[in-house]
């Protein structure tokens, strides 16, 4: 761990003590205690009591089974079984249910498109979409098992197609309409997906991203995709190449709204969602049915203190995000809750969009990320102030830690000072929320996550996997849940060596966190080469290859650095080869390079062009020192340093280069 970007064990960062002097204290308000699903430590108890059971009266309470589970759990360290034997389907627990209880008229989704256009959708008309699209699928020869991938912008249609992929028990993998057309290649390859779902665009700050285009380019390295669907949403002028790719219209137009869901076992794979690692290659993280589905609608439930004949619930996150995946669609549409769903961004067409939004649906129910919040923060209280933001009653944050000062700044802005905010920390690897408050009962302490969830065990261990009861250590969890990961798509190997060797017997989070005298939890972030920028993981690894994959390029060396808005933003560190010269145009074109390679998300703010890098004398490169150099900071210690005076020349031309915004 000597690359660790944070040390959590020692105590001699600012930052750590600077949390640790936090004392404001929230406790439930008196009205919101009185009215809450779970006031008390029932829900803890119980969980502490006998957890198979917690998570079986949960699986039996929250969703509807064709045949009930014989074991529980079945825990063959690392590998998890829950619900052995029972049989349920996601889109019917999700839809049919709620239409077969009468509430076919219930409002699943407000949508709203960023140029302003607006839908509607009620349970019984998502089911009938659903059941349609399902029999699309079928007609072009998806069968239970076969893999679907899904690259769509934030349209209800998304949700459809996922949830017609239940229906039929075909896994699907949906990438982030922000990835690239080479990071689109690899997903689908890596999944050997059949069929690709997506859309001629989507609208992002008044642009069509060209979804479609991208796609195009992607196809041309995918042997394993047999058809395109292709969904009409701007307008944008694409190719459709014959007997490969179909309009979504077209093909809905065709097929009958009757199609019964495909029972499916408890463990059967619901989905696989790519995320980056400490190496080049995204793993495919794979999702099961029961215990996943389960998790999501209880956190969903408790978390959000749930009442769904009157809340109108907003996750502010996209569906290509795990985030998305859990709490804009299976959470809430198992839950039978009332969702708004925007396809955009905050600042278009004003940056008040955002709360404009929540004051014409009556939002009561708010999700967002702390770079979301920070971005608020900059852009003035004047924006949520000419809006009527009476209805909110609860707020939750995700995605990275938030600092107790975008935590007040949301609290009063916001939440009118009235509104609990549930900080909830989990990964796409847990699959539902882990460690947060349960806002009727927990008294919240602003930037700290508080403790883990019931049924969830968290403990903090230090470098050698002794337990830490105070201070700072490694985030692991000590037993299994059931919404965990149940592998690595095609490497369980890789699954094993990335979260159980480190401490054994425990799930290494790869996240720093500190336990304060009251036990309360507060995250640090990552311990590994993963970078957080704006709540999305991004690998060190991954941006370094896509970098070296540039011609000019000899050496480049990545680290997260601290950034007031972002969380971390991207500094890279690049040698470029022999008879090279260094220039903005160059560091312009390296930023659209990695762009290209991965997506827009992963494009570096910050190239320094360096002669060298700082190396042992073993010849590996000292990312903490350049961290020190990317954050300013004073130069740790340079003794093992082959040449040391490379850093000072590094410092140098670093305070020179250009930052992006
Ligand atoms: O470092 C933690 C951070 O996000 C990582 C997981 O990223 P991802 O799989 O993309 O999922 C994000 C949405 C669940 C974690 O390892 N993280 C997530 N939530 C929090 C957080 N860090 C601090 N506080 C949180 N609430």
């Amino acid at each position: 761990m000597t690359n660790s970007p944070i040390d959590p064990v020692s105590s001699d960062s600012a930052t750590i003590e600077a949390l640790l002097f936090e004392d404001r204290r929230f406790p439930p308000p008196a009205a919101f205690k009185a009215a809450s699903l779970a006031s008390g430590n029932e829900l803890y108890d119980a969980a502490d009591k006998d957890l198979e059971s917690f998570w079986a009266d949960q699986a039996a309470e929250l969703l509807t089974w064709s045949r009930n589970w014989d074991t529980v759990l079945e825990w063959d360290l690392p590998f998890a079984k829950w619900f052995v034997g029972g049989q349920l389907n996601v889109s019917e627990n999700c839809l049919d249910r709620h239409v077969e209880a009468g509430k076919g008229d219930k409002v699943a989704f407000h949508w709203e498109g960023e140029p302003g256009d607006t839908r509607t959708i009620t349970y019984a008309e998502l089911l009938d979409e659903v059941c349609r699209f399902a029999n699309v699928l079928k007609d072009l020869g998806v069968r239970k098992g076969d893999r679907v991938n899904i690259y769509m912008p934030m349209i209800p249609e998304l949700a459809v197609a996922m949830l017609a992929c239940t229906r039929i028990g075909a896994p699907h993998s949906v990438v982030f309409g922000g990835f690239s057309a080479d990071a689109l290649a690899d997903r689908i390859n890596d999944a050997q997906a059949k069929v690709l779902i997506t859309a001629d665009g989507g609208w992002r700050r008044g642009a069509a991203v060209p979804l479609k285009i991208n796609a195009d380019v992607a196809l041309v390295d995918t042997p394993s995709i047999e058809h395109v669907v292709v969904v009409r949403r701007t307008g944008t002028d694409v190719h459709m190449e014959t007997g490969r790719d179909q309009w979504y219209h077209d093909l809905m137009s065709m097929v009958s709204a009757d199609c019964p869901p495909e029972p499916m076992d408890s463990e059967d794979l619901l989905y696989l969602l790519y995320t980056s690692g400490t190496t080049a290659k995204p793993k495919g993280i794979m999702h099961t049915t029961g215990g996943y589905l389960t998790q999501v609608a209880f956190t969903h439930k408790y978390v959000f203190d749930l009442k769904p004949e009157t809340d109108i619930y907003w996750c502010a996150a996209d569906i290509g995000w795990v985030t998305g995946h859990s709490y804009i669609v299976y959470g809430p549409l198992a839950n039978g809750a009332t969702s708004v769903m925007y396809e955009g961004t905050p600042d278009h067409p004003g940056k008040d969009r955002f709360w404009d939004i929540i004051e014409r649906y009556k939002v009561t129910i708010l999700y967002t990320a702390p770079t979301a919040i920070r971005t608020f923060m900059k852009w003035g209280v004047q924006e949520p102030e000419r809006h009527d933001l009476s209805s909110l009653r609860l707020l939750g944050s995700v995605g990275e830690p938030i600092n107790p000062e975008a935590w007040m700044w949301y609290h009063e802005h916001i939440g009118g000072s009235r509104c609990p905010i549930v900080d909830t920390w989990w990964q796409t690897e847990t699959g539902a929320m882990m460690i947060a408050p349960l806002p009727g009962s927990t008294t919240l302490k602003p930037g700290s996550a508080t403790f883990p969830l019931p049924g969830i065990g968290a403990e903090l261990v230090d470098d050698q996997g002794a337990r830490v009861e105070n201070g700072g250590g490694y985030l692991t969890l000590t037993q299994p849940w059931p919404s965990m990961l149940r592998g690595i798509y095609g490497d369980p190997e890789r699954y094993r060596e990335t979260y159980w060797s480190r401490f054994p017997g425990r799930y290494f989070a790869g996240d720093g966190a500190k336990l304060d005298d009251d036990g309360y939890l507060w995250l640090l972030g990552r311990v590994d080469d993963v970078m957080n920028v704006s709540g999305h993981r991004v690998s060190t690894t991954e941006v370094e290859s896509a970098l070296v994959d540039h011609q000019k390029v000899a050496e480049a060396a990545v680290v997260g650095a601290k950034d007031e808005t972002t969380g971390q933003a991207i500094v890279a560190f690049v040698t470029l080869k022999g008879d090279q010269k260094a220039s903005d145009e160059l560091g312009q074109e390296l930023r659209g390079h990695v762009a290209k390679k991965i997506g827009a998300i992963s494009r570096p703010r910050t190239i320094v062009f360096t002669e060298d890098l700082p190396k042992t004398r073993s010849g590996k490169i000292m990312r903490r020192l350049l961290r020190d150099v990317a954050e300013g900071r004073d130069l740790g210690d340079t003794t093992t340093l082959a040449d040391a005076s490379v850093v000072e020349e590094i410092r140098r031309r670093a305070d020179a280069a250009p930052q992006e915004d």
